[in-house]
């Protein structure tokens, strides 16, 4: 009998997501694959185990650090073993998020004015007059994150020059660059992209709105924190041009099978980029299962023809 194993946890902060993710993908699919659905976590014995299970394909469904840094995928691709989703060298681009917003503005996107800098230029040059260049150079309220990560981990509205240095001691706990990024007002939006032998197509928009203004860890995790209309209340042009960004997203990062680009709408009906996640959350509350039911479309179902096209993938891969 075939064996498909679900990778969730690693040690990244975001690794009670993971967990939850990589559950409710495994119980989807044993549902509808006559295959053994096995779940690991992300240890110091995972080499071990995957040559003992010798699985037919992975599901790699680990947020942040090593799942979306492209370690991982890596380390999968050394054993030769199928897996679902970006490469690491294609995960690696999307994870860095001032790369693939660079990327993205290349290909005619509008996305936020960004500064990125290290934590040891602040050591450096003193934090004090750097902060209130960028302050005077991107105007506030400026957005702060860790330039890597996900779950709004780390993240903050920066609204008076006193919110900045506590905001960027929270951005370097999660991460080593911390971005400043021009903060846009209006609708939060995530598009869900999928890619089959039928091509790459985008899902319905979901549209996000938290009740506490701030679509954070709480605001995502928590039921009933967060509204979200799916299809978003967009115009049907704001709609196909959402869609577009988050298809072309999908192909200038070089990603693969699914992935989803978070975007916010400005009143002017402009999308701006924010980012692209190479391995979106699969939870009950998170976006992409909310937007594949409003295609129609069964999480195990999708998941198993990916699975069944990554074999096919790695059998072409692998053999000469
Ligand atoms: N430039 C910005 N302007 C306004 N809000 C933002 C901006 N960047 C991020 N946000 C808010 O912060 C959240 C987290 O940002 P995002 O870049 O998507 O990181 P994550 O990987 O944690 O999802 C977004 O969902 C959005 O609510
Ligand atoms: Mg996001």
């Amino acid at each position: 009998m075939s064996s498909f194993l679900v990778l969730s946890g690693g040690l990244s902060p975001e690794r009670d997501v993971s967990l939850r993710s990589g559950r409710r993908v495994a119980e989807a699919l044993r549902l509808v694959v006559n295959a053994e659905v096995l779940e690991a976590d992300v240890d110091a014995g995972l080499i071990q185990s995957l040559l003992n299970l010798q699985p037919d394909c992975v599901i790699p469904v680990l947020h942040g650090a090593a799942g979306e840094d492209g370690a991982l995928r890596d380390v999968l691709t050394s054993m030769q073993l199928p897996y679902i989703g970006a490469t690491g060298a294609a995960a690696r681009l999307a994870f860095e998020k001032p790369v693939a917003k660079a990327l993205l503005a290349q290909a005619g996107v509008s996305t936020p004015a960004v500064l990125a800098l290290p934590h040891a230029t602040f050591r450096e040059l003193g934090a004090t007059a750097l902060l209130d260049g960028i302050r005077d150079y991107l105007g506030l309220p400026i957005m702060v994150k860790p330039s890597s990560g996900g779950s709004a981990l780390g993240c903050s509205i920066v609204r008076t020059a006193q919110d900045f240095p506590p905001a960027m001691v929270g951005a370097f706990a999660y991460s080593e660059f911390a971005m400043m990024e021009q903060y846009i007002k209006g609708t939060e939006v995530a598009i869900s992209v999928l890619e089959t032998n039928d091509g790459i197509t985008a899902l319905p928009a979901v549209e996000i709105v938290p009740q506490s203004g701030i679509y954070d860890y709480n605001s995502r995790y928590t039921a009933g924190t967060t509204e979200f209309f799916v299809p978003a209340r967009l115009s049907s042009d704001v709609t196909a041009e959402c869609a577009r960004i988050a298809v072309l997203a999908h192909q200038v990062l070089g990603l693969r099978d699914w992935s989803r680009t978070d975007l916010i709408i400005d009143e002017s009906g402009t999308p701006w980029f924010l980012e692209t996640n190479a391995a979106p959350g699969l939870t009950e509350t998170s976006l992409y299962p909310q937007a594949l039911a409003a295609a129609g479309l069964n999480l195990g179902e999708v998941t198993k023809a990916l699975v069944e096209h990554a074999i096919l993938r790695n059998e072409r891969a692998f053999t000469a």
